[in-house]
């Protein structure tokens, strides 16, 4: 059914499957059922397949466990973030290197003390891709959320509450030098070791946390452009560098 795809591109909406699958040149659909919508994308002998993941990681896990079965053997995240390092704009594109585990997801896999790491070649590969495109980028540590607001301590809300636990936290995490939120990475990163599989994570950020929540329709389309052309720019890389 793969046709012996190995890699998969994995964004969380399924809108953005086609703009990716798009880059390779040709492209065809070959299934889309809930969240998850799978594009098998080709450029001359080279094929990966584009799947989304929805939101967070309760679906990401059920992919990554099907694509796995499939033959699916490295996964890219090809995401977007709100940054809470002072120096990420929007647009920028974040390289995690490890997640910080509030996910929820990755316990069901691995205890707490496990860390969530990225793949170390694939994550020399997406730097390379940045500084070949030109991109602006940072690498360093994410935290992934279970939730999109309280969890990332938003206070712009029904209830205008964020809990004890995550209260004063994103100071805390800008402080110990964590660089963005998002809700799939530490999932991606433990499923996947826990698997002996490959995982990398490339983020666009839409907003910066420290200076504002609403992102901007031009910031949003060039943070678009920017994360799919590095993450197929990457996918080419690696399957010609890791013998996908
Ligand atoms: N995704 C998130 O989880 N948080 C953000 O701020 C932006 C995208």
């Amino acid at each position: 059914m793969l046709e012996g795809a190995q890699l998969a591109l994995i964004p969380g909406d399924p809108e953005r499957c086609s703009a990716i699958a798009a880059l390779f040149g040709d492209y065809r659909e070959l299934a889309f059922h809930r969240e998850f919508r799978s594009i098998l994308a080709e450029s001359g002998k080279e094929k990966a397949l584009v799947v989304s993941s929805g939101i967070g990681g309760p679906s990401l896990a059920v992919a990554m466990e099907e694509l796995a079965r499939l033959g699916i053997r490295c996964f890219l995240r090809v995401g977007t973030c709100g940054a809470i390092a002072p120096d990420l704009n929007p647009a920028d594109l974040v390289i995690s290197e490890g997640a910080v585990r509030l996910d929820g997801t990755s316990q069901h896999f691995a205890p707490l003390p496990y860390p969530a790491c990225a793949d170390t070649e694939l994550t020399h590969l997406i730097v390379r891709a940045c500084r070949e495109l030109g991109f602006p980028y940072r690498k360093g540590i994410t935290c992934s959320s279970a939730t999109f607001y309280p969890g990332q301590e938003r206070y712009d809300t029904f209830t205008g509450y964020v809990i004890r636990d995550f209260q004063g936290s994103l100071e805390e995490w800008k402080k110990l030098g964590v660089l963005n939120y998002e809700m799939e990475t530490a999932t991606l990163f433990t499923v996947a070791r826990t698997f002996g599989l490959r995982a990398g994570a490339l983020c666009a950020v839409l907003v910066n946390r420290l200076a504002s929540e609403e992102p901007d329709h031009i910031s949003l389309r060039e943070a678009e452009n920017r994360v799919n052309r590095t993450a197929v720019y990457t996918a080419g890389l690696a399957l010609r560098e890791l013998a996908l």
